[in-house]
């Protein structure tokens, strides 16, 4: 069987882009990842591009066609890939098995979305169609109400505290500080979050990740061709994708993912290790609670604990397990089809040692986690240096 390696990376500055257009910012990240690469555009045989709602944020479609054409590289097949805000992780999956089945031997992977050219509650409605349109977005309840959901059925069972939910952006954002790309780079405190405003409780501003512009771009290839070329490169161990019901009303529980579950698992078993293997991750903090489950669902705390693993340091960027070194989707921003290919650029530029202040040392397996609605799609990547 054919490995997968990515030997190149790159990132648009995230936040709000009034000055770059959708194809402007596509553009940057794939030239960046290509730069990094040391490989040339006329190498690349496929691109796999992730985006979720183009049509509704800057009423264009066709997006594969349009990068291909843009980046100059036509007549190269060139594929959008939409799974609402695990696009991104859906699009490199598909690179990542277009290399392993022989198809080919260097792929771009991209992610991609510009939200803030449409106001909040345009984009509230665009984003809630990722739920069910039927039984959740038509009466009222868009993303930030139905993770509000998942936090009350947590608290309740748990214990889990405003204050638990509180520490996750506290954290997210001082790891944002550290990068270059965030959108927030700013410190907050517990306070800060608790005084926030309340969006959908228990649910505040300081919960909640923001609207975001931006592109993430990775260059893949078959390992051995790049090892025989010499080049920086991380394996892309394993990659697992689950599924589940798109509403809340579908799911067994709302205390856990059970789309991260499966997908973990599966993960895990392919790559050959357990969770207490992970040194590093990025997982989906689309609001705090979500990393709460994350933490919990991929098996690197006990079920319950996650508040006070949180409180208590584990996954602070000097704790046993950092989690989101990059700021996470709360302070690096969201740009949703961006997303999972921006997690895979901070997991590779950690395991080479490439991430600057964000550094941390002593790093094996590193591990991506991306989720599509409130868990209808998950998909965990899981990496090492080749
Ligand atoms: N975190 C921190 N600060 C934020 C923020 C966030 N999530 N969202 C906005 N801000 C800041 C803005 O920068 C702005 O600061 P300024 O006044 O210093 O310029 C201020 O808060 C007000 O911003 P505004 O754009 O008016 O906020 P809003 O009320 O329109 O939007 C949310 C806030 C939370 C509703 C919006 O960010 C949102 O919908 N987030 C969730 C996105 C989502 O659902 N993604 C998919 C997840 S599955």
């Amino acid at each position: 069987m054919r490995n997968v390696v990515i030997v190149g990376a790159g990132l648009t500055k995230f936040g709000e882009q009034w000055k770059k257009s959708f194809r402007e910012m596509i553009t940057e990240a794939a030239v960046s990842a290509i730069l990094d690469s040391k490989l040339e555009g006329k190498d690349i045989e496929a691109i796999y591009t992730g985006t979720m709602a183009t049509g509704k944020f800057i009423g264009q479609e066709h997006i594969g066609a349009l990068i291909s054409d843009r980046l100059g590289l036509n007549p190269i097949p060139s594929t959008r890939l939409e799974a609402a805000c695990a696009s991104g992780s859906v699009a490199l999956k598909q690179g990542y098995l277009s290399i392993k089945s022989g198809e080919h031997d260097i792929v771009a992977v991209g992610g991609v979305e510009k939200m803030t050219e449409v106001g909040v509650h345009h984009a509230s409605s665009a984003l809630g169609g990722a739920g069910d349109q039927e039984t959740e977005l038509f009466h009222g309840a868009t993303f930030p109400a139905l993770y509000a959901l998942l936090a009350r059925a947590h608290m309740k069972k748990f214990g889990t505290t405003e204050k638990h939910l509180a520490q996750v952006a506290v954290k997210n954002h001082e790891n944002g500080v550290d990068n270059p790309f965030a959108q927030f780079r700013n410190r907050i405190t517990i306070e800060h979050v608790l005084n926030s405003s309340n969006v959908s409780s228990p649910l505040k501003l300081l919960d909640c990740s923001p609207l975001t512009d931006g592109a993430a771009g990775l260059i893949l290839m078959e390992k051995q061709k790049a090892l025989d070329l010499g080049l920086d490169a991380v394996e892309i161990v394993s990659m697992a994708q689950a599924s589940d019901s798109l509403a809340l009303t579908g799911r067994k529980s709302l205390t856990e993912l059970n789309a991260t579950k499966q997908a973990g698992k599966l993960a895990y078993k392919k790559a050959g290790i357990t969770a207490k293997d992970i040194d590093i991750a990025e997982v989906h903090d689309c609001f705090t609670i979500a990393e709460i489950l994350a933490i919990e669902d991929l098996d690197f705390v006990k079920k319950g604990s996650g508040g006070n693993a949180t409180m208590s340091g584990f996954t602070a960027k000097n704790g046993s397990l950092p989690i989101n070194t990059s700021g996470g989707l709360k302070a690096k921003g969201h740009p949703v089809g961006a997303t999972g290919v921006a997690q895979a650029v901070e997991i590779s530029q950690q395991l080479l040692g490439k991430a600057d202040k964000r550094q941390v040392k002593g790093l094996e397996y590193g591990l991506t986690h991306n989720v599509g609605g409130s868990g209808a799609t998950c998909v965990v990547g899981i990496y090492r240096r080749a």
